[in-house]
């Protein structure tokens, strides 16, 4: 299979785990025979440094002539005192925008490795297993008015949180698609319907859709009992579907379940078949440059585009249980080595792409015998 992968490093870490995530992938497009073309964008604060945006025009046309984008993280202290339109994470929302990467899907799933990396106590964390899926196109990160005014003749300042009716109907189709075919058949939407008017009409909307699949169980929690619920227990969920700033927060909550923020990937899906893979963690610029990061996140964010994007389940599952087995060897990064000896961000990617020749080595040799 040939394929075009637009690579967007961005900053701080964002670099050293892209870099590694190639290298695995060439192990794969030459164990698999595969071609994957990989063409470079800037994103974030290194484009606007180079360029004066973050998001520039030829990054967006890289993307639309990929078949699939990986990106690393944005950000860092340098662009902190830049006013909005220049700071890197503006690149990203206006990325998400510009291809309508509307579905943002963050698995939270644990390894048996690793249970002992969770804050949370074993028995809580052990077999947990569920996806976020997270609106990333509305709300409060893009609704207008957003800006700082005058009201009642005093300073003030105002976000708005918007949503077409539509844009409610699509996240959560989405996530009953999920639940449906690929889960556990059990959807938990979270809002704020007690307060708010949005989430009133979320609610409305997910009843709705919940007609048209009987055979998945939807059920409404309030955003601050599911903060509470996702420490208490964990494992009572299968498919979270949510608007854009809860998703943001809970994400990053549920990431500790599985122990450090290093292990998580997601994929964040459009309208139009072209969808970007990215770690959950951001551009960590206090370990950048140190060849200290976990790129285990950005690793599984590839797998989950071979799988989704290019349909390469073995490929995938492939990748996934390198990395497993490396876990399992003991192999940590410095994020989850809890004082022992770490490896660093090359020497754990190595020893994936390692497992993974292996791996398939001993397939090909049982496929020559059988
Ligand atoms: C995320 C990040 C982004 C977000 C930032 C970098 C804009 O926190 O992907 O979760 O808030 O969506
Ligand atoms: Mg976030």
């Amino acid at each position: 299979m040939k394929k075009r992968i637009a690579l967007l490093p961005g900053d701080g870490i964002g670099k050293e785990v892209v870099d590694v995530t190639v290298e695995v992938l060439k192990t794969v497009a030459e164990h698999f025979h595969h071609q994957f073309q990989f063409d470079y964008g800037l994103i974030g604060g290194d484009a606007i440094d180079q360029k004066g945006n973050p998001l520039p025009e030829e990054t967006i046309a890289i993307c639309k002539q990929a078949d699939a984008i990986i990106l690393g993280a944005v950000g860092g202290p340098k662009w902190d005192q830049n006013p909005m339109e220049l700071r890197p994470e503006r690149g990203l929302l206006a990325l998400r925008k510009e291809l309508d990467l509307f579905a943002n899907l963050r698995p939270i799933t644990t390894f048996d490795s690793l249970l002992d990396s969770s804050p949370l106590k074993k028995e809580y964390v052990n077999g947990v297993d569920f996806v976020i899926v997270r609106e990333l196109t509305g709300g409060l990160y893009f609704g207008k008015p957003s800006e700082r005014i005058t009201y009642e003749g005093q300073e003030a300042v105002v976000d708005t949180l918007l949503y077409k009716r539509s844009e409610i109907e699509r996240i959560i189709e989405s996530a009953f698609e999920i639940a449906s075919k690929r889960r556990r058949k059990h959807i938990t939407s979270v809002d704020k319907a007690n307060v708010l008017e949005s989430s009133r009409v979320w609610r409305e909307v997910a009843e709705e859709v919940a007609k048209r699949y009987p055979e998945v169980t939807l059920e409404h929690m309030l955003v601050d009992n599911a903060a509470m619920q996702l420490i208490r227990s964990p494992k009572q969920f299968d498919v979270i579907v949510t608007e854009n700033m809860f998703g943001d927060i809970l994400s990053d909550e549920a990431s500790m379940i599985t122990g450090s923020l290093g292990m998580l990937a997601s994929a964040s899906l459009s309208s139009t078949g072209l969808h970007l893979y990215e770690p959950i963690h951001g551009s960590a610029p206090d370990i950048a440059g140190k060849n200290i990061a976990n790129p285990v996140a950005t690793i599984l964010s590839a797998a989950m585009m071979l799988r989704q994007s290019f349909g390469l389940e073995e490929e995938a599952k492939a990748i996934e249980k390198a990395v497993d087995n490396v876990l399992n060897s003991g192999t940590r990064t410095a994020d989850l080595a809890q004082g022992n000896k770490a490896a660093s961000t090359k020497q754990m990617a190595e020893e994936i792409k390692n497992a993974l020749a292996d791996d398939h080595a001993i397939l090909n040799i049982m496929e020559a015998y059988s």
